[in-house]
């Protein structure tokens, strides 16, 4: 038994790294094709799991559904994709009219949970986005329905597939820097992608779970990960510091604005015609703002967040968010009885960075060494091709590199709803006493 309660044979048996087999290839559809819905057709729904999948894995899959709550958005969806399926507001009608086998969730955070469990319930298996869940309850709920029902439950960590963090996977698994001991982690949002978290639904912590979930589950499953561990105590602090009340003026959103000329975080949302599609045209609908102001007073996330996790095999990790910083990326250091793994990922600043990720192996007594990295081309850092490939085409990969299951998504997010946790009583937060697993 570790301190824990939770057994070691518990934690190898269900590793971070539990991937789902079976998910795909599944039983056949019409013609040999998987019958596959989309819930939630908003941004990343519609790019990431629907006009590429129309596109390119016509063979392997039959769009049979698109459900948004929605009208709107969901009849725009359709188009922007070039789906030929019908369209629902209704998740319940979609799953008992459409009939899909497998179910792609591309909710906000705080419907994914409502929508996997309806899935799971009527033998769907699920494709999830991260955050799998946003608190401990939703998380026992889907853990629960996914063994009474034997579905199956695939989280889309597209971070794991990006080139550069396959290659730190391998220098670890290969033990050149020894034992890891500890892990530093500094990621940065720059005053762009960090202030647009602010804009957004993200800004909610009923919506998001707050960044320590919404961003920090894609962190926390890579250190999980790359580690091969769980998370089993988190302390955490957290602080409001530049947005919503902490700004000099403030409106409803940015296209109205009076104070427009002033403000560096303004975002002109109809300069992109697919923003204005996807959102501005479909605001009659649920009145939902895109461009919101990053300065509202409904803001009750943190924009900066530190924490200190430690993991079933006793290596222990500093870890930070920064959400309105000059440079996007982050610096990353595994510190090992034998040396140290030193990483700097640059993904935007203001100056030319001489590549986009710098990485190290320094050996204790001996040299620095630098690794060369595959070239990423694509989203997320090269990720959301081979992660498309993997599900749909079932390539060959290695077994760590397989797609992580239900037991991923949790570890994950449940690091940062201990953080969070810990964050507001002061105290630090078990992850065993979160979920019985
Ligand atoms: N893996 C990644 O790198 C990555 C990147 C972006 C987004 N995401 C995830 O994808 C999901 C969607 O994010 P997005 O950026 O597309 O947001 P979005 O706001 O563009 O879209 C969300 C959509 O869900 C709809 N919706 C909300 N509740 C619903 C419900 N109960 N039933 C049906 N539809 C509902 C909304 O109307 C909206 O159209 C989020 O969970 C987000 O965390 C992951």
């Amino acid at each position: 038994m570790t301190h824990e309660g939770v057994t070691r044979r518990d934690f190898v048996a269900t590793a971070s790294g539990a991937a789902v087999a079976g998910l795909l290839p599944g039983r056949a559809g019409a013609a040999g094709r998987r019958r596959y819905a989309i819930v939630g057709t908003g941004v990343r729904g519609i790019g990431m799991w629907g006009r590429p999948l129309v596109e390119k894995y016509g063979d392997v899959l039959e769009f049979v559904g698109l459900c948004d709550v929605n009208p709107l958005r969901v009849a725009y969806a359709k188009k922007a994709m070039g789906a030929d399926c019908p369209t629902f507001t209704s998740l319940d009608e979609m799953l008992d009219q459409a009939k899909p086998e497998l179910l792609m969730v591309t909710t906000v955070d705080a419907t994914h949970e409502g929508c996997i469990v309806k899935a799971l319930e009527r033998g769907v298996d699920v494709l999830t986005e991260k955050p799998m869940v946003i608190d401990e309850t939703q998380c026992q709920s889907i853990l629960d329905a996914e063994k009474r029902t034997g579905r199956k439950i695939g989280v889309t960590f597209n971070y794991r597939y990006a080139p550069k963090h396959r290659k730190i996977k391998e220098i670890l698994q290969s033990g050149e820097i020894g034992k890891i001991t500890s892990v530093d982690f500094s990621w940065y949002l720059d005053t762009s992608h960090g202030a647009d978290y602010f804009r957004r639904w993200h800004r909610l912590r009923e919506k998001s779970g707050s960044l320590w979930v919404h961003k920090s589950t894609h962190h926390f499953d890579l250190v999980n990960w790359w580690l091969d561990a769980d998370p089993v105590e988190v302390s955490a602090f957290g602080s409001l510091q530049n947005y919503g009340k902490r700004g000099p003026f403030r409106h409803t959103h940015c296209r109205p604005c009076p104070h427009k000329t002033q403000c560096s975080f303004y975002w002109d949302i109809t300069k992109r015609p697919s923003d204005v599609a996807l959102y501005v045209d479909c605001e009659k609908a649920d009145g939902y703002l895109r461009d919101g102001c990053v300065f509202k007073e409904d803001v009750n996330i943190p924009d900066t967040m530190n924490a200190v996790v430690r993991y079933s095999n006793e290596v222990t990790m500093s870890y930070s968010v920064n959400t309105f910083m000059p440079v996007e990326g982050y610096r990353l250091a595994f510190n090992g009885t034998k040396g140290r793994l030193e990483v700097r990922d640059y993904e935007r600043q203001p100056w030319p960075a001489p590549e986009e990720t710098e990485m190290h192996v320094i050996k204790n007594f001996g040299e620095r060494t630098k690794v060369e990295i595959p070239k990423a081309e694509g989203g997320h850092g090269g990720g959301d091709d081979v992660l498309r490939d993997l599900i749909f085409r079932n390539i060959s990969l290695p077994e760590y590199m397989r797609l992580p299951g239900s037991r991923a998504g949790a570890m994950s997010c449940l690091t940062g709803i201990a953080a969070r946790k810990s964050m507001d009583s002061d105290r630090p937060a078990k992850i065993a006493d979160l979920v019985k697993l």
